[in-house]
């Protein structure tokens, strides 16, 4: 199907919102706006199925809307899974640079002390407190 008959099959207003997703310039207001986690604090029992997810350097699960990560250096670290750029909650780890969250949304990457790494966003990612109690987890505010 040609892109013109495509678009046609969506309707004018969906061939519009594809064709011109900021079309006033991106901004804050036409994220979709998710809160950052606050009042976070759970575990995770390591024995557990939820966290055989997190037995190897480089694994990470989604939960309450943290990502919870063991880096590539084995250590337990956990940051917000909504981006502080326009607050959607497309927030992973990747193995790039060491270790690093990166959003797939706009393409924002941020160290594991959320600090930005490029010029998508100036705001800092949320990061989360991590304490190990034998093998039970706990992420924090
Ligand atoms: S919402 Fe824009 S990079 Fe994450």
């Amino acid at each position: 199907m040609e892109r013109k008959a495509f678009l046609k099959t969506l309707g004018a207003g969906a061939a519009f919102a594809l064709t011109f997703p900021c079309v006033q310039g991106c901004s804050k207001e036409d994220g979709p706006g998710l809160p950052v986690p606050t009042g976070v604090d759970f575990t995770i029992d390591l024995t557990s199925s939820e966290g055989a997810m997190l037995a190897n350097n480089g694994d990470f699960i989604l939960k309450n809307e943290v990502v919870v990560v063991k880096n590539l250096e084995g250590n337990f670290i956990a940051a917000s899974q909504i981006c502080s750029h326009q607050q959607t909650d497309q927030v992973r780890f990747i193995e790039d640079e060491g270790g690093i969250f990166s959003c797939s949304t706009h393409g924002s990457r941020f160290s594991q002390t959320g600090a930005p790494l490029n010029a998508i966003t100036n705001n800092p990612l949320k990061i989360f407190n991590t304490e190990l109690n034998g093998d039970i987890l706990r992420v924090f505010d």
